[in-house]
Order: structure tokens, then C-alpha cells, then sequence
């Protein structure tokens, strides 16, 4: 998909379809508009579409008018939403030059960075391996602000890169595990690496075992895939600073739980469980780009859970880098297993804060359903940054207690703890337990278990793979002040 920016009066816009905001309580007179807003049929309700061929006075051949809602409730989330809605329904009309009209109030850079990071989320689909040739895209998506200024042709660029980003990852989560494993994961981070001029080394199996990670070894150890610890780099042109931001995710190209083996029903769906890991390959795809003014450096885990006959069993005790040795209660608790050594390993190279992002828990997806990231902190600081990027991104996130009192649920006889608590409070105690490596350095975990993968389509997204939280992580280092 082309992305321009235009500053012509609407009416000039060569098009098949020219998109047009409409606001409850707000009569559009413009495009054939105000007849149908008079008989009721167009009201302006959130992603209403309305298709009028042949519009009077107007170059392109088809206007659509979306709803964009309560002017009041109007913001760059909204306006997202209403350009995937109306991509969406004007390719899946095979229409391939479409054009969103900015009205000049609206004419912000978030507004028009929003609008393209719309339109090209929208495009996505999941469906890389479908053969045939009735897949359909988008050629062109211009931006039309009357009158606008150049710097807007910046913000475009902008949401350009961010939503292509969001897209890497997404395509990355799709992959079956057949397809991407550990391995594969490795190649697409060197792939990326080379590309976009960053660093990239990756830990084998003898490394690791050097440097004493049995947690992330013991859950390799029952597939036949080679594990590895990927860490990409970005440095800024500009010399020293106090922060070294790491972005640790979690790279189970397939969950089957290990001997603690998943129930087959919905076991297809393991496959995203290094969401968190693509996130991070993402963020540093537009990170790269956007050069931020400090060094981030992404720590992926790349693991796959297999029942093997060397498979690590429950009651195993593994030892961590950091030296706590662990009861492997559940198998399937693995996730927590290979982020205890990544965590501890990125801050032994340097890590002032860290962000951890892991499809980790089933109960995070009990506690806050598929609208929410979860989120858990050591620090408050760091929670209050990550939660800003989150709502100027438009990724919904919501603070869960990291509070001291949830030790108690984690308790080993045999070890130092165990990998699972108890019945209850699960996404917490799951989050108690990274927080036992990652020491005094301020650490965010957010658990994108329910919030990674759509089961269900939305107007403006794909069902699958989301993309969360790429542009969150971006903007958190963009706007880093030390
Ligand atoms: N990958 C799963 C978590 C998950 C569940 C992701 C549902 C996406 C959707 C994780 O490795 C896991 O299996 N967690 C267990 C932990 C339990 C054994 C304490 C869970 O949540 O059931
Ligand atoms: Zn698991
Ligand atoms: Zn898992």
C-alpha cells in the first residue's frame, strides 16, 4: 500500500473511494451527505459506513461516509478504528484507491498518523498460505487535509512505520509453529537485523550452558528444536546516556504444555505464544527507523514445549542464571521458566528498566477478558510511563497489584520456588515470579495472553494476531526523558 499525503479541497480527489468522517449531531452537508442524514439513515453512530456512488461534485467515484461518533469522544484511537472499518469494507469491494478526508480541525499529526496506522492494519490478513488469486489489497491511501501543511507528509511517514512494524510482527505470530520455530525465529531476527542496519547476536545451546541458564534449558530440553537467547540492538547516533531500555519477550514458538500436556481442544492456537517475542522484533523494526535518543536492546527467549523423552518432568529442580533454583511443579508454567533467565541476563548487560511483554497466563485472560493488557510494575515511575504510551497508542492496558503479600503463594519445599502458585491469582503470581530475577531494576510485565490473538474479526482488524503491544514499546522509547 502507497501511503501520500494531499493538501487539495476534497472535491479534486482522484479516487475509487473518497472516506468522509461523519459526527453524531453534526449535519454534513458536502457529498450528497444531508438527505440522508435528514431521512435518518446516516447518523454518524462509531464506524456506521455508508456507501454513495457517484457523488455530486466530487472527482472520485464513490464517497463513504463513516461514523467517527460523539464529537466529544472523538480522538486519534477513534479515527484508527474508522479508517481500518473503511479500508476493510472498500477492499474487500476489490476498490483499490482510497482516500480519507481530514477536515482542517481535525488536521493534527496524530490525527493523520493514526488515519495511515489505521489503513494498513486494516489491510492485513492472515492469510499467507491460502493459494489462489482473489487476494485483495489496497494500492493507494492517500490523506487529505485541505490546505495542510508539508509537516504532515512527516506524521504520515510516521503511522507508516509504526503499522508496518505492527504488521511484522503480526505476520511473524501467524506462522505456524511447523513454520517458525525457534530457529526460524532466529533467521527472521537476522533478516530484520540486516535490514535495518541493527546489531544481532544469538546465544546457542552450549553459550547457555556456560552461563548457567537451566531454567530457560530445561523447558528446551523435550523438543528436538534447538533453543536460542536472540538479542537485537539499537544505539543511538548520539553518544552516552543514563538509560539502556531492554525489552524482553517471551519466544514459545509452540506451547503444547511439555509433560504437563495441553487438552487438544484449541491447542492450534499455542502457536502465538512468542507474541511477546515477535512484539519486541517489531519494536525494534521502527525503532530503528524512528531513532529514538536512547539504546534499546530486545532479549527474545526462543523456546519450543515438547513432551520429548528428555522432556523436563514435574518435581524437576533447575537452577537459574541468577543462582535460585526452581521446582518445576507444572510444565506448562515454561513461559515464566525462560523470561526468569532473559530477565536476569538482560540485566547483567546493562539494562537500567525493563519491559517484559508474554502471552504468560490463562488468568490474565480470566481477569480482563481480550480488551486488556495486563500489567505489573516494581515500579511506579516506569508503570505511569508505559501506561501513557499505552493510552496515547491507543493499547488498552490495565495495572494489576504486585503487592509483597502475593509471596506467600509462591512457596517450595524443595526449592528456592516453585514455577506455579496455587488456584488463585494466577497472572499474579505468575508476575510475583519474574520479579524474583529481575531485582531493583524498574521492570514493567505485561501479560498479553488474551489480548495477542482475535478470535473474532473486528470492522477495522483481522481475526488473529493483533500486534500488541508494538506501538506502545515504540513510543515508550521515543519519548524516553532521562
Ligand atoms: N502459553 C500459556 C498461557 C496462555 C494461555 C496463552 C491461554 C494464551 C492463551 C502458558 O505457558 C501457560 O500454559 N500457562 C499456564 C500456567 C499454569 C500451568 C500455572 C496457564 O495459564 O494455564
Ligand atoms: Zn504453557
Ligand atoms: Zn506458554
Amino acid at each position: 500500500m502507497r501511503i501520500t499525503t494531499e493538501f487539495t479541497p476534497f472535491e479534486q480527489i482522484e479516487a475509487d473511494a473518497l472516506i468522509v468522517p461523519v459526527f453524531e449531531g453534526v449535519r454534513e452537508e458536502r457529498f450528497g451527505a444531508a438527505d440522508l442524514t435528514d431521512a435518518g439513515e446516516v447518523t454518524g453512530k462509531p464506524l456506521e459506513l455508508t456507501l454513495i456512488h457517484h457523488p455530486p461534485g466530487v472527482s472520485a467515484s464513490r464517497v463513504l461516509l463513516a461514523g467517527a461518533g460523539k464529537p466529544d469522544k472523538w480522538d486519534a484511537a477513534q479515527l484508527r478504528s474508522l479508517s481500518g472499518a473503511a479500508v476493510r469494507h472498500l477492499m474487500a469491494k476489490s476498490l483499490k484507491r482510497i482516500a480519507l478526508a481530514l477536515a482542517p480541525a481535525l488536521a493534527t499529526g496524530e490525527n493523520v498518523s493514526a488515519a495511515v496506522e489505521g489503513a494498513i492494519l486494516g489491510e492485513f490478513e492472515p492469510d499467507r498460505y491460502k493459494t489462489g488469486d482473489d487476494r485483495k489489497s489496497v494500492e493507494r491511501f492517500a490523506v487529505v487535509v485541505e490546505g495542510g501543511s508539508p509537516d504532515l507528509a512527516a506524521a504520515a511517514d510516521h503511522g507508516r512505520i509504526l503499522a508496518e512494524a505492527q504488521n511484522f510482527t503480526r505476520s511473524l505470530v501467524n506462522e505456524p509453529a511447523n513454520r517458525l520455530t525457534p530457529s526460524g525465529l532466529v533467521e527472521a531476527a537476522r533478516k530484520l537485523a540486516a535490514e535495518y542496519q541493527l546489531d544481532c547476536q544469538v546465544l546457542d545451546r552450549e553459550q547457555m550452558e556456560k552461563l548457567g541458564m537451566g531454567a530457560l534449558l530445561g523447558v528446551a530440553q523435550g523438543s528436538a528444536e534447538p533453543p536460542a537467547l536472540i538479542v537485537v540492538r539499537y544505539k543511538p547516533a548520539a553518544g552516552a546516556t543514563k538509560t539502556h531500555l531492554g525489552l524482553v519477550g517471551k519466544g514459545v514458538t509452540f506451547d503444547t504444555g511439555g509433560i504437563s500436556i495441553k487438552p487438544a481442544d484449541g491447542m492450534e492456537k499455542m502457536k502465538y505464544d512468542m507474541a511477546g517475542g515477535a512484539a519486541m522484533l517489531g519494536a525494534m523494526q521502527a525503532i530503528a527507523e524512528l531513532k529514538p535518543a536512547i539504546p534499546v536492546t530486545a532479549f527474545i527467549p526462543a523456546v519450543e514445549n515438547m513432551p520429548g523423552s528428555r522432556a523436563q518432568r514435574p518435581g524437576d529442580i533447575v537452577t537459574s542464571m541468577s543462582g535460585k533454583t526452581i521446582e518445576v511443579i507444572n510444565t506448562d508454567a515454561e513461559g515464566r521458566l525462560i523470561l526468569a533467565d532473559a530477565l536476569h541476563y538482560a540485566r547483567l548487560q546493562g539494562c537500567t528498566h525493563m519491559v517484559d511483554a508474554a502471552t504468560l497466563t490463562g488468568a490474565i485472560v480470566v481477569a480482563l477478558g481480550h480488551l486488556n493488557v495486563g500489567l505489573f510494575a516494581n515500579d511506579d515511575h516506569l508503570r505511569d510511563r508505559v501506561l501513557a504510551a499505552a493510552k496515547a497508542e491507543g493499547e488498552r492496558m490495565w495495572a494489576m497489584p504486585l503487592e509483597d503479600g502475593y509471596k506467600d503463594y509462591l512457596k517450595s519445599a524443595f526449592a528456592d520456588l516453585p514455577n506455579v502458585g496455587g488456584r488463585w491469582g494466577g497472572a499474579i503470581t505468575a508476575a510475583m515470579f519474574l520479579k524474583e530475577f529481575v531485582g531493583e531494576t524498574p521492570w514493567v510485565h505485561l501479560d498479553i495472553a488474551g489480548t495477542a490473538w482475535l478470535d473474532e474479526a473486528k470492522p477495522f482488524q483481522a481475526k488473529g494476531p493483533s500486534g500488541v503491544p508494538v506501538r506502545t514499546l515504540v513510543r515508550l522509547a521515543l519519548d524516553w526523558q532521562e
